[in-house]
């Protein structure tokens, strides 16, 4: 994790535009390619259906199956596949995200290393350092990235803040103002949908990082920063209050459904990562502002998504040139500027990309990155499970003495604290 961190920053720092000729190259071919993500909602199915199209043009004999399994951050996608895995039902490549949670697909049994097609596509060329780094696990690199997501954005309703004089919070007690402010005109402040249990230890993220500061933040995952520190309650007890200011139906709304708050201007802000932006797209909802959550300027809380090959995918030769796909420049500029991300890549052509998104690709370049654990870039899966499942029930309880005691003994768990 250390070594992630430090070659993201060294990354961010030697940014060098490579350009690598692609080497997707067209041999018409049959057979079926299956494809397994989570990508379902607005913005990310449209994304996807890009890349398609791009192996589509230049294999247009093979039938793409398009196997989603629904829910966000892969809450459900990630058990279905682990059975297919172990039941020797694979498909022929998965999504999985940049990390250490590919430990969860117990790599070294079920997947096949991607080492020399990263040399013969001439992908160290153009993939940032730091995140070759955090793909590398168990000295091999098991999956292709095709993007860089930020999880730590805060949307907000231009409509609603202008119509209210009011200017997006930088700090907690600012957000608390606001948040005042809009609760009594009747306006839903802090806009959550928890429905799929990870959306809370989502937004808790950007809290302790607006909260320790990112240094601190990535301490919590590497053992130098310990869960019991007394910002941590701190942290806890700032979510607690923020989740007085929700809407009564977070429980039954998803990410996206949440959403919808900011578009019909019943809700001024959500926490949540910049598929987001892809969502807002792809409902034309263009009348959206973001910022950085509150504490969270300079800081981008990161993640990505990448695709890997099982050891027994049934349609090799497909899954191969779709991970090529997934790989090229050609691949990442039609996938990332509808799924609201910034390419993997660091040769796209930036006019591609929307205002936002221009703008988190200068963010990437220049702030402290800082690994996301519900997303897979912090933690092994038990531990972000562990995690998320303390947040999720926090929402309910509102426990902060033995939410902080249990995110302790999680990382105990997981042998990074003592
Ligand atoms: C994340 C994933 C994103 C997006 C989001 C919501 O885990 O990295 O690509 O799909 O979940 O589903």
């Amino acid at each position: 994790m250390v070594r992630y961190i430090r070659g993201l920053t060294v990354w961010s720092l030697l940014l060098v535009v490579a350009l690598v000729p692609i080497s997707v190259s067209g041999a018409a071919m049959g057979g079926k390619l299956e494809i397994f993500s989570w990508w379902t909602a607005g913005g990310e199915a449209e994304g996807l259906s890009g890349m398609f199209s791009v192996f589509k043009r230049l294999y247009p004999g093979v039938e793409i199956v398009n196997a989603t399994v629904a829910g966000g951050a892969g809450t459900n996608a990630k058990a279905v596949l682990a059975t297919r895995l172990t039941g020797g039902d694979p498909p022929d490549s998965f999504q999985v995200h940049a990390g250490l949670e590919v430990q969860k697909y117990d790599p070294a049994g079920f997947l096949d290393p991607l080492d020399t097609l990263f040399k013969s596509e001439g992908w160290e060329k153009v993939f940032p350092t730091g995140l070759l780094t955090l793909l590398r696990y168990q000295g091999h690199y098991w999956s292709v990235p095709v993007n860089i997501h930020r999880a730590n954005v805060m949307w907000y309703s231009k409509k609603v803040f202008a119509a209210n004089y009011l200017t997006p919070p930088k700090t907690f007690d600012e957000f608390f103002k606001v948040a005042g402010t809009l609760k009594a005109r009747g306006i839903v402040p802090f806009v959550l949908g928890d429905k799929e249990g990870w959306e809370a230890g989502h937004a808790f993220e950007a809290v302790l990082i607006g909260t320790l500061g990112a240094d601190a933040y990535r301490g919590l995952w590497t053992g130098t920063t310990p869960w019991t520190d007394a910002r941590v309650a701190q942290a806890l007890n700032t979510f607690k209050r923020m989740l007085t200011y929700t809407n009564s139906d977070h429980a039954a709304l998803t990410w996206d459904g949440a959403g919808q708050y900011l578009i019909d201007a019943k809700g001024a802000m959500e926490i949540m990562g910049d598929w987001e932006n892809g969502w807002f797209q792809s409902k034309n909802y263009a009348d959206y502002g973001w910022a950085p959550p509150p504490g969270n300027t300079g800081v981008f809380d990161a993640l990505s998504d990448s695709f890997s090959l099982p050891k027994k995918a049934p349609d090799r030769e497909n899954a191969m040139n779709w991970l090529k796909v997934a790989g090229s420049k050609a691949g990442q500029e039609a996938f990332n500027p509808k799924k609201g991300s910034i390419c993997a890549r660091t040769d796209c052509s930036q006019s591609l990309f929307n205002p936002y998104l221009q703008s988190a690709a200068k963010d990437w370049r220049s702030n402290a990155l800082v690994p996301s654990v519900i997303h897979g870039a912090a933690a092994f899966e038990s531990w972000a499970t562990q995690y998320k499942d303390a947040l999720a029930l926090f929402v309910t309880s509102g426990d902060v003495a033995k939410t902080q005691a249990t995110l302790q003994a999680a990382c105990k768990d997981a042998g990074v604290c003592k």
